[in-house]
């Protein structure tokens, strides 16, 4: 039995990156899903976002697994993009069951990390299109009655600081950390209110993820070799995961496995947060 037999999820960030692995895993195990995604540039990101041929690759690549697929060009940053996409949403797959606010940004490296939009487009990102998907997606979870989950995407910075100099206090960084602290304000709120409605709310904490966001040219280029001895150290010795590492959390986290499952954070850190 496929555990995610005739649901529908929304997927935001699901053009690329651990988004579209969350997508086609759901996909696999049988769910509808609607993929969101920018597919655009945003100007204080250094290096390349996903692209509308991303977007139709992935919607592309769920069809040959048999899903109904809808995939929107919406930007998390635009209140009423979200809502219309929840909507568009709601009423094709007649309701929605999983709720992956994924989307994210690391404007925290590159030479527009000084701009203070960097930080403005991190958190409208990263904070701001999370509420707006949680805000869109309650009513209703609530009205059919028949549960769900909500799983949101943190950091190992939604735990702590990685700054150890002043440079780094940089708008794109800060951006980037006070989001991934946010959402777990989010999540404790949501699934205080929304557990009596069978509806869980849940986050999964990354590390590193061998996804474009970090392999790329300009993220290496970035770092210095003044960190700190042990500067983002995990207790295995091990770099970036695949991202279908982080697509084995969500999708457990989202099944009927995990029922009783709510609040929590799930980290798939390699104990990076143990040093
Ligand atoms: N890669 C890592 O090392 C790592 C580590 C910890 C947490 N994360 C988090 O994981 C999530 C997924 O990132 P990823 O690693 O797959 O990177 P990625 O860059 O491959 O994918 C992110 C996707 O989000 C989309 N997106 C960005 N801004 C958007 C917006 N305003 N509206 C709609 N879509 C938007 C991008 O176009 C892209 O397709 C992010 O929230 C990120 O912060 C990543």
């Amino acid at each position: 039995m496929r555990r995610f037999e005739g649901k529908t999820a929304i997927i935001t960030g699901g053009a690329r990156g651990q988004g579209r692995s969350h997508a086609l895993r759901l996909a696999k195990e049988g769910a509808n899903v609607a993929i969101l995604d920018i597919a655009d540039q945003i100007d204080t990101v250094v290096y390349p976002m996903s692209t509308p041929e991303d977007l139709a690759k992935t919607e592309q690549e769920l069809k040959e697994l048999g899903a109904e697929v809808l995939a929107i060009q919406c930007d998390v940053r635009d209140q009423a993009a979200v809502e219309a996409a929840v909507a568009a949403t709601e009423e094709r797959f007649g309701g929605i069951d999983i709720v992956l606010a994924n989307a994210g940004i690391m404007a925290s490296y590159g030479e527009r990390k000084h701009d203070i939009q960097a930080w403005h487009d991190s958190v409208a990102t990263m904070l701001n299109g999370v509420y707006y998907l949680l805000r869109a997606v309650t009513p209703g979870l609530i009205e059919r009655g028949r549960g769900g989950a909500i799983c949101i995407t943190g950091s190992t910075s939604s735990f702590r600081g990685v700054a150890y100099k002043t440079e780094m206090l940089n708008p794109g960084q800060m951006g980037y950390g006070a989001a991934k602290h946010g959402i777990l304000a989010l999540m404790r709120n949501f699934a205080m209110v929304l557990g009596k409605h069978g509806v869980r709310v849940n986050t999964v904490i990354p590390a590193g993820v061998r996804t474009k966001m970090i392999d790329n040219e300009f993220f290496g280029a970035d770092l210095s070799d003044d960190a700190p001895g042990g500067w983002m150290a995990n207790v295995m010795d091990h770099g970036p995961v695949e991202p279908e590492e982080i697509t084995n959390a969500v999708t457990w986290l989202c099944s009927d496995e995990a029922r009783f499952v709510t609040g929590q954070t799930l980290a798939v850190d390699m104990g990076t947060l143990l040093v």
